[in-house]
């Protein structure tokens, strides 16, 4: 009847406990029975038993006391269970160890007032087993679940046996399950033996009232769950959220000495928990949810290997993280590192140094050399713990420090101060979802906390010396290689100059440093200030078959330098608006940007109005010389190009944030990216606006159409640039890439401007792939292809605040974590300029969105 709803219980359930034996899908079996045409009596009494088939309903109708059978057994007993729940659920058994083997079974009052189980032969397989003063006796379900035998028919008449007193597997809510503390008499959940078979199992579930209370669940003797100590709020190693939401309390009733487990909220017809230990050795809690019918669990323990009790056994520590998941206190070591090693800890740890206070006796020495504590955050305190009087944590932990058996102490809220006296035992570190856990301070002999900072001392002493020795070993040989090649450098200038003295006016300028200290001083020049004469040589007086393009700055020329390097030299067209200082005072600034994706400036020369640059030669030309040739770009297989792209963002993130000036580049395009012998992209151009006067908005006026596609709509149209500007050429360049095509090239379809509305309308369709080169068409690369493609859109949004930053480019491009929608991006659509420079105002007021890309980062 209700078989669908069971069925997605199950699997609900089963999904739940993903580490336990798929055989535990019956588990709720015993539970669920054939529901019987029955008739109803309020009471038992001499004159009128319950058969088989009748049930005994309360006066509110929640509960029902009936025979069942278990699911595959053929045995009836006689047990309660909720009226209300679909899912028939028995929550006590009355003859656990004696069924009635055939429907024959009869429960009634019998001569001398007890309350009996009887079969076919009169047999009595069942009984209250009290002596009874008056033989008129009742029996009665009360509406709290309590089968109730009174001495007489009236409600008040004296109560002479209950089931609460007799509790079978379940926690009866009303039932105050727990302790008599006057006769010491602890009461006992008891698992059912099998799914078919309710007698009495192994495991059981107890209060513990002794120091503070715990509930500890027991495989016959031996504990192997407990929900560690209660603190007048909750217990410390149970999820607080869950016992608090819950209303699970603990009370403690001195006027009539019981200390129970309670229920603060009850009386709801939505909520009905269930307690119940499992005959899997389970203790769970469940809630029946009316609106899907189903008991959802709650919380089954033990939960996980380090939730059972002693795990990693004394002073271990156990983590469900840890790999293993045990290990020992501070100042501990395994104790048999065999059956450590074998996965076996229950041997646990022992102490490595004697407590100084055990050592001498009880007494120290010396003040000073006291033994300390050892500090354990978030953790379930340890069992069999001893309670002293102390009103806050440094009286606690003199209290600890006075007592030599003391071995640990905690100041926990709600308990104050706890101290062991014995091993630690049941020591875990708490899980986020186990809650905060405690501080607990573990009793450590002086002499540990001694040799950690001599051990400090000494490794910091012997990484300082070695640390000197390389430096001076190092320095020593720069110096030396330095000399041996400034000796070289001079005799050859002075060939040169030789040589050339049929040119040129023999000059002798030799090189000078601009950085570093001068040539002969041995150190090491970070700056060539080069003489005309020198340069001119070096690139064969600016010949045009050494000429390697035209810049946006001015002619690039290649020239070799009297030391044989290679060099790259770029003679400035357009005169600076600075002075001759300010001039080599930027230059000098700029070459201390060194990366391995920016191009190196190694020096420059000054000569009247001559301005010129000196970079390191990059001999495989730049991008676009392979990117935009339909014949090179195969050259450039995918995994090329990704090195080429993720090459660039670091470069362009080192501009933007970790070098010590901060560098717009303001021009980064195809022709801007240079590659050398290993097809190390590295960027060029950087640092022009800087040289050629701080706050010019371009460069080049004459430049703006060869670089118009990269620029940003707010840097193209207000002259407004910042690192946003950057990340927009910088997408357009990624987009490029991918797709070996020039952003600024035409498209057939008429209403697409430029590759960034090609792109959008691919990213609209779903059609991404269209752009790949077929010769990237590799089926291992296409995910990463894509996650560019989107990376580059994002980057390419109108609004500058929509685009990431370049260090979340960097994490997305290596990452894997899901990346925000992009928008659609600036100049995509043919716009009439006239109108998309009016509309720009409205169109562009950037929306705020929230959307923060917070990645964790790593590659
Ligand atoms: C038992 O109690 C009922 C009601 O209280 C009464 O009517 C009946 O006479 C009593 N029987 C005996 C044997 O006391
Ligand atoms: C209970 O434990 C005993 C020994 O400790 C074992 O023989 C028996 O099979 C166990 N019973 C169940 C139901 O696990
Ligand atoms: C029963 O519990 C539900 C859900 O927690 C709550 O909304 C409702 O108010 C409660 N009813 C009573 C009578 O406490
Ligand atoms: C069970 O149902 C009855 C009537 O349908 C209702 O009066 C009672 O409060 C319910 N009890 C519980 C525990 O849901
Ligand atoms: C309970 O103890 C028995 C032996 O005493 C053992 O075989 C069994 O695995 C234990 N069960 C659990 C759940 O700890
Ligand atoms: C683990 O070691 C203890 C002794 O240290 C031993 O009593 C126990 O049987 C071992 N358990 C297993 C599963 O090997
Ligand atoms: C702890 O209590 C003692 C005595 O009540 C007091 O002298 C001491 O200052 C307290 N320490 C702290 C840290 O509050
Ligand atoms: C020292 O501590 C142990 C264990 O906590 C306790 O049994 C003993 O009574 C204490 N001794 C004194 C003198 O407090
Ligand atoms: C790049 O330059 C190196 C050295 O000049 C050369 O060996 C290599 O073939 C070049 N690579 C390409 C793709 O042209
Ligand atoms: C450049 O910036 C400086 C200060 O940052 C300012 O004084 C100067 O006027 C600006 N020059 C131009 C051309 O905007
Ligand atoms: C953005 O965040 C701010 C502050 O956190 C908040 O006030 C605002 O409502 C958020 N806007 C949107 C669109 O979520």
């Amino acid at each position: 009847m209700c078989s669908t709803q069971l069925f997605s219980f199950l699997c609900k359930f089963l999904s739940n406990m993903s580490n336990e034996k798929p055989t535990l899908s019956y588990l709720f079996l015993p539970f669920i029975f054939v529901f019987q045409i029955s008739t109803a009596i309020d009471f038992i009494n001499s004159d009128q038993p319950l058969r088989d088939g009748q049930t005994l309903i309360p006066a509110g109708g929640s509960y029902e006391l009936g025979f069942f059978s278990p699911s595959q057994s053929k045995n009836r007993y006689v047990g309660i269970w909720y009226k209300n729940v679909t899912v028939q659920t028995v929550i006590w058994v009355l003859n656990r160890e004696n069924p009635v083997t055939d429907s024959s079974g009869l429960l009634t009052i019998n001569g001398d007032g007890n309350l009996v189980l009887l079969d076919r032969e009169q047999n009595t397989l069942w009984s209250s087993d009290i002596t009874v003063a008056s033989k008129n006796t009742t029996a009665k379900l009360l509406d709290s679940s309590n089968l109730v035998l009174r001495e007489g028919n009236s409600d008040d008449a004296r109560l002479i046996w209950q089931s609460f007193d007799h509790l079978t597997d379940t926690y009866l809510i009303k039932s105050r399950y727990g302790v008599n503390l006057k006769t010491g008499e602890k009461q006992r959940l008891t698992c059912w033996k099998s799914e078919n078979d309710p007698a009495p199992g192994n495991f059981s579930l107890l209060l513990e009232p002794k120091g503070q209370p715990q509930v500890f669940l027991y495989n016959g003797s031996r504990p192997i769950w407990r929900t560690g100590q209660w603190n007048g709020r909750t217990y410390l190693g149970v999820n607080e959220h869950t016992s608090v939401n819950l209303g699970l309390n603990l009370i403690n009733d001195i006027v009539e000495g019981r200390m129970y487990i309670s229920f603060s909220r009850i009386n709801n017809d939505s909520y009905i928990p269930r307690l119940a230990v499992d005959w899997s050795g389970k203790f769970k809690i469940s809630v029946w949810i009316k609106r899907i019918k189903e008991w959802q669990v709650i919380s089954s323990e033990p939960s996980s290997t380090c939730h059972v009790y002693g795990t990693c056994g004394p002073f271990g520590v156990c983590n469900d993280m840890g790999l293993p998941i045990c290990r020992c206190m501070k100042g501990f070591g395994v104790k048999s590192v065999d059956e450590w090693r074998e996965g076996n800890w229950s041997s646990g740890c022992v102490r490595l140094k004697e407590l100084d206070c055990e050592r001498n006796g009880g007494k120290y020495i010396e003040e000073k050399k006291r033994d300390g504590f050892s500090k354990l955050v978030g953790v379930k305190v340890p069992d069999l713990n001893d309670w002293v009087p102390a009103d806050n944590a440094t009286i606690c932990r003199d209290e600890c420090l006075k007592n030599c058996s003391c071995v640990a102490y905690a100041y926990v809220s709600g308990i104050w101060c706890m101290v062991w006296g014995r091993s630690l035992l049941d020591t875990q570190e708490l899980s986020s979802s186990d809650g905060l856990g405690e501080e607990l301070y573990i009793r450590l002999a002086h002499s540990e906390f001694d040799d950690k900072v001599k051990n400090w001392k000494v490794i910091i002493i012997v990484i300082i010396s070695l640390a000197i020795i390389i430096l001076v070993v190092a320095s020593a040989g720069i110096f030396w290689r330095h000399m041996a090649k400034q000796r070289g450098k001079k005799k050859k200038i002075q060939e040169l100059s030789k040589l050339g003295s049929s040119q040129h006016t023999p000059r002798d300028y030799p090189d000078k440093c601009l950085l570093g200290d001068a040539v002969k001083e041995g150190k090491q020049c970070e700056l060539l200030l080069l003489d005309f004469y020198s340069v001119a040589r070096a690139t064969r007086n600016f010949c045009d078959e050494n000429k390697l393009g035209e810049g946006g700055f001015g002619p690039v020329y290649k020239g070799q330098l009297a030391d044989e390097q290679e060099i790259a030299v770029k003679r400035l067209s357009r005169s600076s608006s600075q002075g001759l200082e300010e001039f080599k005072n930027e230059v000098a600034l700029i070459s201390k940007l060194q990366h391995r994706n920016l191009v190196r400036l190694l020096g420059c020369c000054i000569e009247g109005d001559e301005k010129m640059l000196v970079y390191e030669y990059m001999p495989n030309k730049s991008l676009d010389f392979f990117l935009f040739d339909p014949m090179r770009n195969a050259l450039l297989d995918w995994g090329k190009r990704i090195y080429i792209v993720e090459g660039i963002a670091r470069g362009l993130l080192y501009l933007h944030r970790d070098s010590r000036l901060k560098i717009i580049h303001r021009d980064l395009k195809a022709s801007n990216i240079l590659l050398d012998a290993e097809m190390n992209p590295k960027i060029s151009d950087f640092g022009m606006a800087k040289i050629f006067g701080g706050n010019q908005t371009l460069a080049n006026t004459n430049r703006v159409v060869g670089t118009y596609g990269y620029m940003a709509p707010e840097y193209a149209m207000e002259g407004r640039f910042s690192e946003k500007s950057d990340v927009f050429s910088f997408g357009v360049l990624l987009l490029e890439i991918v797709s070996s095509k020039k952003n600024t090239s035409v498209y057939h379809h008429e209403q697409y401007l430029n590759l960034l509305g090609y792109v959008w309308k691919l990213w609209n369709e779903d059609a991404l792939l269209e752009l790949m080169e077929p010769s990237m068409e590799d089926p291992f690369s296409i995910t990463q292809v894509l996650r560019c493609i989107h990376v580059g859109l994002l980057c390419v949004q109108e609004c500058e605040i929509d685009r990431p930053t370049m260090s979340s480019v960097v994490l997305m491009l290596g990452g894997v974590a899901p990346l925000p929608m992009p928008k659609q991006p600036a100049f995509s659509l043919r716009r009439n300029p006239i109108e998309s420079s009016t509309s720009s105002s409205n169109d562009k007021t950037c929306s705020v969105n929230n959307v923060t890309v917070t990645m964790i980062g790593g590659r």
